[in-house]
């Protein structure tokens, strides 16, 4: 008799937790199973069926990402009968996506390529005549590729259950299926707060990134992740910065930020608007890179950081002395470190003595 927490996956003893599914017993396991609906993060509801498994005494096969696990299930996730249904299922999806893998990848990795490789052999179905007219939409960071769309409605449910937005939702009728805005009204107009989670948790590309950076970069896998804090608040999510180090004559840029898998405190893999998209300031030709004193022309001239620092200083010793300390004020920024705000405050208070100090996350 088997364990009360244990299930048999392809021969092999595994033990799950109350409340798994058979998915979360083998990937905890390190078995892969394919799945394309599928994020943690959200209810399972079993749409794409590419998980699914044969589990002894069922008779059809059962969606991995949605059936609980239970004691003593025996479980088969590639023999014969699954892998027929997998490969058929895939050649469907691709008959109505984009045929070459290198053309639909010019944005992010498309997971239905990738299933579709790993699985190899698949049946060549002809390519259905889905005609689905461009969706323009004037936001400038999210772009609507309906041809892509596999209706697994992973960008849907997430746009609800994590962000509460409700913004996207699937529109048409059979073949007509695609990814849209209520009424097809722009993201603008939605109640989208354009977080790019959509983007973000699409297998296919459907909804991609069109930031200029991001469009001409090379694909996403060629690209150098380097994990990181956000600056823009103190809530400390993560992100990965997508450098190409060939960009910008050798210098390096980055030309994406993506999130880091789900499960990746403190944020799980969730990012807002600025921390998504707001990264073109980095090398933007606007910014300064050097310290601008006015001389006595009225312009600005770029100094050495000893000169602006001795301006500054001999300023605030002028209005302190002329109009008492409390004629000063120093504010501080939510985007600088602790050490920073804290040397802001001690200026302030230590330096001038004046308690005339703030910063934006200050209550
Ligand atoms: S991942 Fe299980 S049905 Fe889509």
């Amino acid at each position: 008799m088997s364990a009360p927490d244990q299930i048999l996956v392809d021969d092999q003893t595994l033990k799950f937790c109350p409340g798994e599914t058979i998915l979360d017993a083998t990937r905890r396991a390190g078995c892969s199973l394919p799945t394309l609906c599928h994020d943690p993060r959200l209810e399972p509801v079993g749409a794409c069926r590419s998980c699914l498994v044969e589990v002894k005494g069922q008779r059809r096969l059962m969606p991995a990402c949605k059936t609980p696990a239970s004691p003593g299930m025996q479980i088969e996730t590639r023999n014969e009968r699954v892998l027929r249904h997998q490969r058929v299922l895939l050649s469907l999806y691709l008959s109505d996506h984009v045929g070459d893998p290198s053309e639909c990848e010019d944005g992010a990795p498309c997971e239905l390529h990738a299933l579709a490789k790993d699985l190899g052999n698949l049946p060549v179905l002809v390519p259905l005549q889905r005609k689905h007219k461009p969706r323009a939409d004037r936001n400038p960071f999210i772009e609507f590729r309906s041809e892509r769309c596999i209706a697994c409605a992973r960008c849907v449910r997430y746009c609800d259950e994590v962000e509460g937005v409700n913004a996207i939702t699937l529109t048409g009728r059979g073949l007509h299926t695609t990814i849209s805005t209520a009424s097809g009204i722009s993201l603008y107009d939605s109640t989208c707060e354009l977080c790019g989670g959509c983007v973000d948790v699409c297998p296919t590309g459907a909804m991609a990134e069109k930031m200029p950076l991001s469009a001409g970069a090379a694909p996403e896998r060629e690209l150098e992740k380097v994990r990181t804090t956000c600056n823009y608040c103190g809530v400390g999510c993560q992100m990965d910065l997508n450098v190409d180090r060939a960009a910008a004559a050798g210098r390096g840029q980055v030309v994406k930020v993506t999130s880091p898998p789900a499960g990746t405190a403190p944020s799980d893999g969730n990012l807002c608007v600025k921390g998504r998209f707001a990264y073109d300031f980095i090398d933007h030709p606007d910014r300064l890179s050097t310290p601008l004193l006015r001389g006595a022309d009225g312009n600005l001239h770029p100094a050495s950081w000893e000169a602006a620092l001795e301006r500054t200083a001999a300023g605030l010793q002028e209005v302190a002395k002329k109009h008492g300390a409390d004629a000063l004020a120093f504010v501080s920024s939510a985007r600088c470190t602790m050490e920073e705000n804290y040397l802001v405050q001690k200026l302030s208070r230590a330096v001038f003595g004046t308690n005339n100090v703030h910063q934006c996350a200050a209550t």
